[in-house]
Parts: structure tokens; sequence; C-alpha cells
């Protein structure tokens, strides 16, 4: 019989010991780690947030004093404190008005927007691509009608012939620039994170 790849994985066993809604979250946990984001009282915004273990952990590190306002076009069931919101929806029809409505007026602006968005693979790699740069670029969108000044973004990207120009973008709206591949990344996966630190604010220039 085929071995299956997930059982036993490190990381899915702790994410149900620690009861995480999904492995991802020792992901975020790396680059937070790594670049000092989510700190105590911050708001922060969470594209593609479903199952919810990015909320779940966002929601701790931000503590009570913050707030997460996630969105996905599924549900979230796991729970969450009074201080993590999730609206249903797609991140292409999202409006800032909506995300204040969620926000009950604690936000936009936000200090952080992190996107672990993903679409639904066909196994057509060239597709795959092209659809995870066009749900990072909506991301980085996104990321510049609803940021503070300093603020930071994490996105999650398909590597591909699109990233390098994604990354150029994010390059033109922050001060930093990073590209992370944390531990918890399956070895086969192509996805990288983009992280950028110091928000410019608003747009950048033509
Ligand atoms: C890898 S999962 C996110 C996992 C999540 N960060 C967690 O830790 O539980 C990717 C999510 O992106 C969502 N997604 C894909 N396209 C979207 C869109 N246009 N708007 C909102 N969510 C989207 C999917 O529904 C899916 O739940």
């Amino acid at each position: 019989m085929a071995k299956n790849p997930y059982v036993g994985d490190r990381f899915t066993r702790k994410a149900k010991e620690e009861g995480y809604a999904a492995r991802s979250v020792y992901k975020l946990e790396e680059i937070a780690g790594r670049y000092g984001l989510l700190r105590p009282g911050e708001r922060v915004l969470d594209l593609g947030c479903a199952p919810g273990s990015w909320t779940q952990f966002a929601s701790r590190r931000v503590g009570g004093s913050g707030l997460v306002v996630g969105i996905d076009l599924s549900g979230v069931t796991v729970p969450l404190p009074p201080h993590a919101r999730v609206l249903r929806g797609d991140a292409f029809d999202l409006e800032p008005e909506s995300l204040a409505e969620a926000a009950e007026g604690r936000a936009p602006p936000f200090d952080g927007v992190m996107s672990d968005m993903a679409p639904r693979t066909t196994g057509v790699r060239s597709a795959d691509q092209a659809a995870s740069a066009g749900l990072a670029e909506r991301a980085l969108e996104v990321a510049r009608r609803v940021l503070a000044p300093g603020g930071w973004f994490v996105v999650k990207v398909f590597e591909g012939p699109d990233v390098r120009a994604l990354r150029e973008e994010v390059r033109r709206s922050f001060v930093s620039v990073a590209t992370a591949r944390p531990e918890a990344t399956r070895q086969r996966s192509i996805e990288v994170f983009i992280v950028g630190t110091g928000f410019r604010g608003g747009e950048p220039p033509e």
C-alpha cells in the first residue's frame, strides 16, 4: 500500500496537540518570529483565513488590545476570541467599508496584512502559478489601501514567472522586502512568502 506522506508529519501532529486548525500556523509562527510581526495591540487583516489557524495564532499574539479580521470564501468553525472577526467573502470584492464594519470602526488602517490565499489547484503548473500570482497581487492591492504607514505585509505565492514582478511591486511600497520559505513548508511545495516591512504609505508613484 502507498505510504500516506501526511501521516506522522510533525507539524500536523503539533497543530493537533496545540489546538490549531491547520499545520500552516507554523509557517506564520516562523515568519512572525523572524521579522518581529504580530506584536501586542496590532490590528491585522488575514486574507484567506480558513480553516483559521493563522487567525487563531495572530489573535493570541496581538492579544485583547489588538484585532484580527479574517476573510475567506469558506467559513471558519474553530473557536476564536472576541477580538478576532471573520467575514465570509471574496478578497476581490473586499471594500474598506465592510472591513470597518467588521472591525467596529477600529480599522482600517491595519498594522499588518497577511495573505495565505491559495487557488484551487488544477495540477497544471502554469495555470496554478498564474492564479496564485493573481491572488497575491490582489492582496498587495488591498494592503496598499488599508495599511498604516510603517505597516507590514506577508503574502504567499507559488514560485513562477510572475514572482519577480510581484517582489518588485512589493519593493515599491515597503522599505524592506524578503522572501521566506519556512521550515513547515512541505518539501514538494512551490510556495514562498514575500515579506514587506515599513509600508511607505498610499499608492506608490507611477
Ligand atoms: C491555505 S488556505 C489558508 C489557511 C489559513 N491561513 C490557515 O492557517 O488556516 C487558503 C485559503 O485561501 C482561500 N481563498 C482562495 N481564494 C480566495 C479569495 N478570492 N478570497 C478569499 N479567500 C480565498 C481559500 O478558500 C482557502 O481557505
